[in-house]
């Protein structure tokens, strides 16, 4: 048995943890689907946990020696039942991809007309966007938010009649507004199809009751567990009382598909910092941490459009928002996303609803406020964030994307080079790191 440390063994990997751990703790993370794991949680993603084979589920596995493991794999499961209020949990997807691909597979046959909400507008990939596995092998029709930032709800209702979907979708990656659980429930029940809420974004919140639960409305529930849930990277898929009631084998299905439908053994490191992750998530403190999220959310967006920012739908309900760079120049989001980078604040460029330029140039960013609440951020700091990101912003305005894809990457190359000489983006990187100093994540 190899006994040496990562130092010892490979210099180069150990080098670049310790870069990408200084990364995290000396900057802003900012990009709304990302958090910062507890060490218990990190205990058990690193754990012997890893070793094991474990096909099939408690009780009944493939292989011998998983008396541990049912143990680690009943305790998450139970834990889910009783935080989403569900009937079933399945916490074996590795990840929120595959997690949703197993629904497709437990209620759909190829060529299956499915609805979601399109990817421009919000939605996520797996709702049946055109490059991915769930637009190429099924017929998905796309449903959209409306100027306001709302979920467009004649149309959902006018493509469900039309089409008649077996699979709905409902659920987002950069939706700012509450879903319309029960809404959507209504027109999935009128056409006879499965709802199904894909809850990535908005677990934690809705653990702590700052958003509004799909449980009595959706036949099935679908979730990544390192988002605002807080947990390591992976995925959970739970079928309510409401989905038994419409198919006795739901749960059955969905864990058929899961294993040996899409994936052969369970991550069972994964489960078990799943199961740390939610036990840690029933406690009152993280409900308070949720509350904080929200209440850090809308300082932010309040400040960031008293600095004279557009936000999409003016605002938010929950952890994320969109800023619309439009009234600077369509398509401009790549220079606000390297700016900010440059000044110690990560975020991510994003489409905003009717966007006139590409998703390869969108022309906003995403925001939001998980992250930065873990480390016990409120809304003191986020006036002062929102007026770094509005002055980075303002560091941009002189850029412009040409049209002509040899003169853009010329200009972009211009861009990044001259925003590392930046003064004003130096010295907000400064102040940057100072607040984080304060805040520190995984150093004592
Ligand atoms: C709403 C939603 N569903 C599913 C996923 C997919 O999760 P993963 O990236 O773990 O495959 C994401 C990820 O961003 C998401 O936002």
């Amino acid at each position: 048995m190899n006994k040496k440390t990562l130092q010892q063994t490979d210099p180069e990997i150990k080098q670049a943890l310790m870069k990408e751990e200084a990364r995290q703790e000396l900057g802003l993370e900012m990009i709304p689907s990302e958090n910062f794991v507890s060490k218990a949680v990190m205990e058990a993603m690193g754990s012997v946990m890893t070793n094991k084979y474990s096909e099939g589920y408690p009780k009944k596995r493939y292989y011998g020696g998983n008396e541990y493991i049912d143990e680690a794999e009943m305790l998450a499961v139970e834990r889910a039942k009783k935080l989403f209020n569900v009937a079933h949990a399945n916490v074996q997807p590795y990840s929120g991809s595959p997690a949703n691909a197993a629904v497709y597979i437990a209620l759909c046959k190829a060529g299956d007309h499915v609805m979601g909400q399109s990817l421009p507008d919000g939605g996520h990939l797996t709702h049946g966007w055109k490059t991915s596995f769930s637009g190429l092998f099924f017929n998905a029709v796309q449903y959209h938010v409306k100027p306001n930032g709302y979920i467009d709800m004649e149309e959902a209702k006018k493509l469900a009649e039309q089409h008649r979907p077996k699979l709905i979708w409902v659920g987002a990656s950069a939706y700012v507004r509450e879903f319309p659980f029960k809404e959507l429930a209504e027109i999935a029940d009128s056409v006879g199809a499965y709802l199904a809420a894909d809850i990535a974004h908005i677990a934690g919140l809705i653990i702590a009751g700052v958003h509004p639960s799909p449980s009595e409305h959706a036949h099935i529930i679908t979730t990544t567990t390192h988002k605002t849930l807080r947990g390591p990277r992976g995925a959970m898929i739970m079928v309510t009382e409401k989905g038994l009631q419409k198919d006795p084998e739901l749960a059955k299905k969905i864990d058929s598909a899961v294993f040996p439908g899409l994936q052969g053994g369970p991550h069972d490191h994964t489960t078990a910092a799943i199961a740390a992750a939610l036990q840690e998530a029933a406690q009152p403190e993280f409900r308070q941490y949720a509350e904080q999220i929200v209440k850090n959310a809308k300082a932010l967006a309040q400040e960031l459009m008293a600095n004279g920012l557009k936000l999409v739908s003016n605002g938010t309900d929950n952890h994320l928002m969109l800023v619309d760079l439009t009234p600077i120049e369509k398509g401009h989001g790549v220079f606000a996303q390297d700016a900010l980078e440059a000044a110690g604040i990560t975020c991510n460029k994003n489409t905003i609803p009717q966007d006139p330029s590409s998703p390869f140039y969108p022309s906003g960013i995403r925001l939001g406020t998980p992250a930065l609440t873990t480390r016990g951020m409120k809304e003191k700091e986020m006036q002062q964030i929102a007026g770094w990101i509005a002055a980075a912003i303002k560091e941009t305005e002189q850029y412009k994307l040409p049209e002509d894809k040899e003169e853009r990457k010329e200009l972009l190359a211009k861009f990044r080079a001259e925003i590392k000489e930046n003064e004003a983006l130096k010295g907000i990187r400064a102040e940057v790191k100072e607040m984080c100093m304060k805040f520190p994540l995984y150093k004592d």
